[in-house]
């Protein structure tokens, strides 16, 4: 339970950069994260799987790695399973661990990287799925008063890569474990067109396994696996302009690509965005943007987390200046 001192990181950041923690310890269970929170020099981090953080900096005060593992069935009825899982389990370790038990919900969130614990922070979601639609609750400890506090769905305020935990509640919360209601008799999601076209050239019947087997196809496709290629997925968020703006975008850029957000507003493909602003498969050193996928930018090896951010801003201020759209970074840049 001790702290390590000028901890190394590259190994705990999927972009693989270097940066030291000043103080760092990992906690598997509420008890031994009480006891840390007592002794830990401020200010506090809290660790999931590093897939979301680009590291610009050593880390000062202290890092906490969630390690709390197991996954367990607590309740059943006819329809549905309710399944408490640890913080630290490996969000996809968890979507097979469903998928093998026939359980329906998170095939479309299939290879997402990170962990369970990260996962309602920014309301992961891919596919046309949210963990939103099949969160039941969690458990957060908070970090000032130690106290362990359940957050049932609407609690959370999940919105688009986004919670309260985000907001409000940001830094005040350390979630531990996180249950899901899974579906014995799922509904298939396949409305996403690539699901379809994928099954298709697959040949299979849609079932939670071809999903599943999908999305991990089209994903190892179009996404750099962060083991080979470093990176933290999309590192901007979908910008959302009213439809006023987009009709007037689309006037200039008749293949503009938008999805309706509600009645008023359109969700721009900011990938579009910055492949039309020339961005798609740049290389500068070691930093570049991914040549399947320009809204993941990606470390070729020894790019430092300030040469990520220097490229993230090129490429804002191009788009910007080409569409007069603002991106917003969807990861955390620390
Ligand atoms: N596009 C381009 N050029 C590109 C990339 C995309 O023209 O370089 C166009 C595509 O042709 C497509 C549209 O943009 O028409 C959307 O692309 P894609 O389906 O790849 O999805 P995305 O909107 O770029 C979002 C999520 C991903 C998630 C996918 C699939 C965000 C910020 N990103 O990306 O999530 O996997 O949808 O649902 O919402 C992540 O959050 O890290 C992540 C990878």
């Amino acid at each position: 339970m001790e702290f390590n001192h000028n901890h190394p990181l590259k190994n705990l950041n999927t972009f693989g950069i270097y940066a030291n923690a000043e103080n760092f310890a990992n906690f598997n269970s509420i008890e031994e994260l009480k006891r840390l929170l007592e002794n830990a020099k401020q200010p506090l981090m809290i660790l999931g799987g590093g897939s979301n953080i680009l590291l610009t900096q050593n880390i000062k005060g202290s890092i906490l790695k969630n390690e709390i593992f197991g996954i367990d069935i607590i309740e059943e009825d006819n329809k549905s399973v309710a399944v408490k899982v640890g913080g630290g389990v490996v969000w996809h370790d968890f979507v097979s661990w469903s998928i093998e038990r026939n359980l329906g919900g998170l095939e479309n969130l299939s290879l997402i990287p990170g962990s369970v614990g990260a996962a309602p922070m920014q309301n992961i979601g891919a596919y046309g799925s949210e963990i939103k639609s099949v969160f039941k609750q969690l458990e957060a400890v908070n970090i000032e008063s130690k106290e362990l506090k359940i957050f049932e769905n609407k609690d959370c305020q999940f919105g688009y890569r986004t919670s309260i935990f985000k907001t409000q509640l940001k830094n005040k919360y350390v979630i531990c474990s996180v249950t899901f209601r899974l579906n014995k008799y799922p509904e298939f999601n396949t409305s996403y067109g690539a699901i379809e076209d994928e099954l298709r050239d697959m040949g299979e019947i849609t079932s939670l396994k071809s999903i599943s087997q999908a999305v991990i196809n089209i994903r190892s496709r179009k996404l750099p696996d962060p083991n080979i290629i470093g990176n933290s997925g999309s590192f901007f968020k979908n910008p959302t302009i009213s439809n006023i703006e987009f009709q007037s975008l689309k006037k200039d850029f008749p293949l503009i690509v938008g999805y309706p957000n509600g009645d008023n507003e359109t969700k721009v493909a900011a990938g579009w965005l910055i492949e039309q602003a020339g961005w798609k498969g740049f290389r500068d050193g070691d930093a570049g943007v991914h040549k399947n996928q320009a809204l993941v930018l990606v470390n070729y090896g020894n790019a430092k987390g300030k040469d990520i951010l220097n490229l993230s801003k090129k490429i804002q201020d191009s788009v910007e200046q080409k569409f007069g759209i603002q991106l917003i970074p969807e990861v955390n840049i620390l």
